[in-house]
């Protein structure tokens, strides 16, 4: 079998969907990267893959991804005790409530502080307005010293952090961009744990900085300051991919302006259900993946021991088997509804303490939960310009960056 490195390259969102057709039904058998590989989807594949008797992810992720996207020795590379006690740190992080409810807040103020912005301007991008706000709020959160937070350094780190996610999956400028981006940021970020391990009580506040700072892993032992600031970006940076999912929010409300009015009431189940729909129907994540653990077999195909395992997140939220109509975007299927844990996958399935899932569902739902109405209520133009969404690209966003213009003076209530 051809190995088909090239292919997804090429053809991004549409090489899973691509093959699954010619392949007919069931698991889609591939090779990448120089292994066989299989692709799987369904919440039954789903509580396969995060079974670490089945998939691990130690050294699963190629060298190109990792001095990107995730950094090297970050949290998606362990497995076992080592990954409990390091995913422990962002679950206390990321999933209480208090924590979730100030960051949201804090985005809701930029968002509004912005506005009043935009409004003196002819034009503005959403995309690179949105990365900015949501790199200010989250460093505020995190407990960023004040000192490392003035204006062209927010701007600097939100488009470093916009790099090292848009460059991950190309082998063009747009990669060498997040390579550098990533230098610097890690570079930068190891020097904040280190001044915050010298100060007992670190300027800017205690916080996500601190914590990764004083945590200890299952060896017992600190992380290495570089590795802190790994990890200390493995907050700041998917924080800041919010970016994408608020302008697919954009560009699903300049579809469907009927929506428009219902989103704008905060208090509505609509703004819930349409950050799920949002995450659903839009391209951000094609897969995950990791390394068979011993010889695999999932639906009469078999694996050896070493091969590729990908969960097809895209594919999985656009399958006709869980989900009507999967190309209408329809938020109502949301409303007064919860989706099933291994069901809606945009940001991994399973169990989130004990295997890979995304701790930071809370917080993109929330902070989706808060911007969209706003925007729903933001009186603007939609001038002329290319919102096409190409699916070669991996990540991809629409064409423009979404551009608003004539923002109005007096916000409609
Ligand atoms: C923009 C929206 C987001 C998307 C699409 C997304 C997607 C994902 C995906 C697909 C995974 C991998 C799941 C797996 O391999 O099984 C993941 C893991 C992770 N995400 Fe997110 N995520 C988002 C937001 C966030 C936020 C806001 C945070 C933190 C503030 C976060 C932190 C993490 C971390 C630390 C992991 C690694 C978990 C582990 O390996 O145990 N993500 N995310």
């Amino acid at each position: 079998m051809w190995d088909n490195t090239f292919s997804l390259l090429g053809q991004g969102y549409a090489w899973l969907p691509d093959l699954a057709r010619r392949q007919g039904h069931g698991p889609v058998r591939t090779r990448l990267l120089g292994k066989p590989a299989l692709a799987l989807r369904g919440p039954a594949a789903v509580r396969f893959f995060y079974d670490e008797d089945h998939v691990r992810r130690h050294t699963a992720l190629p060298e190109p991804v990792l001095s990107t996207l995730f950094g090297k020795g970050a949290v998606h590379t362990l497995d076992g005790p080592e990954h409990r006690a390091r995913k422990a740190l962002f679950v206390s992080l990321l999933r209480d409530a208090d924590g979730v409810r100030d960051l949201t807040e804090r985005v809701g103020t930029e968002w509004d502080r912005a506005v009043v912005d935009w409004r003196e301007r002819p034009q503005v991008t959403l995309f690179d307005e949105v990365s900015l706000l949501l790199t200010r709020a989250v460093c505020g959160w995190a407990g960023i010293p004040p000192g490392r937070q003035n204006p062209s350094e927010m701007r600097e780190l939100a488009d470093d952090l916009v790099a090292m996610v848009d460059g991950f999956a190309t082998a063009g400028p747009r990669h060498l961009r997040a390579r550098r981006a990533r230098r610097r940021q890690e570079e930068r970020f190891a020097q904040v744990v280190e001044e915050t391990r010298r100060t007992r009580v670190p300027a800017g506040g205690t916080g996500v900085v601190h914590a990764v700072a004083a945590h200890r892993d299952a060896d017992g032992m600190p992380l290495d300051a570089r590795t802190a600031a790994v990890e200390l970006l493995n907050v700041l940076r998917p924080t800041v991919a919010i970016t994408w999912f608020t302008v697919f929010g954009a560009h699903a409300l300049h579809r469907n302006p009927h929506l428009r009015e219902r989103l704008a009431r905060e208090r509505d189940a609509l703004p819930r259900a349409f950050a799920h729909e949002v995450r659903r129907f839009y391209p951000f994540a094609p897969f995950t993946a990791g390394l068979a653990s011993r010889p695999l077999e999932w639906q009469g195909a078999t694996l050896p021991e070493g091969g590729l395992v990908l969960l097809d997140l895209y594919g999985q939220n656009h399958d006709p088997e869980l989900w009507d109509s999967p190309y209408t975007f329809d938020p109502e299927r949301f409303t007064g509804r919860e989706p099933g844990r291994d069901e809606l996958v945009p940001q991994g399935g399973g169990e989130t303490s004990a295997g890979h899932r995304c701790p930071g569902e809370d917080i993109t739902l929330a902070v989706l939960t808060c911007l969209l109405p706003r925007l729903a209520r933001l009186d603007h133009r939609v001038p002329a310009q290319d919102l096409r969404i190409p699916l070669r690209r991996v990540p991809t966003r629409p064409r423009s960056g979404f551009v608003v213009s004539e923002v109005a003076r007096r916000v409609p209530a």
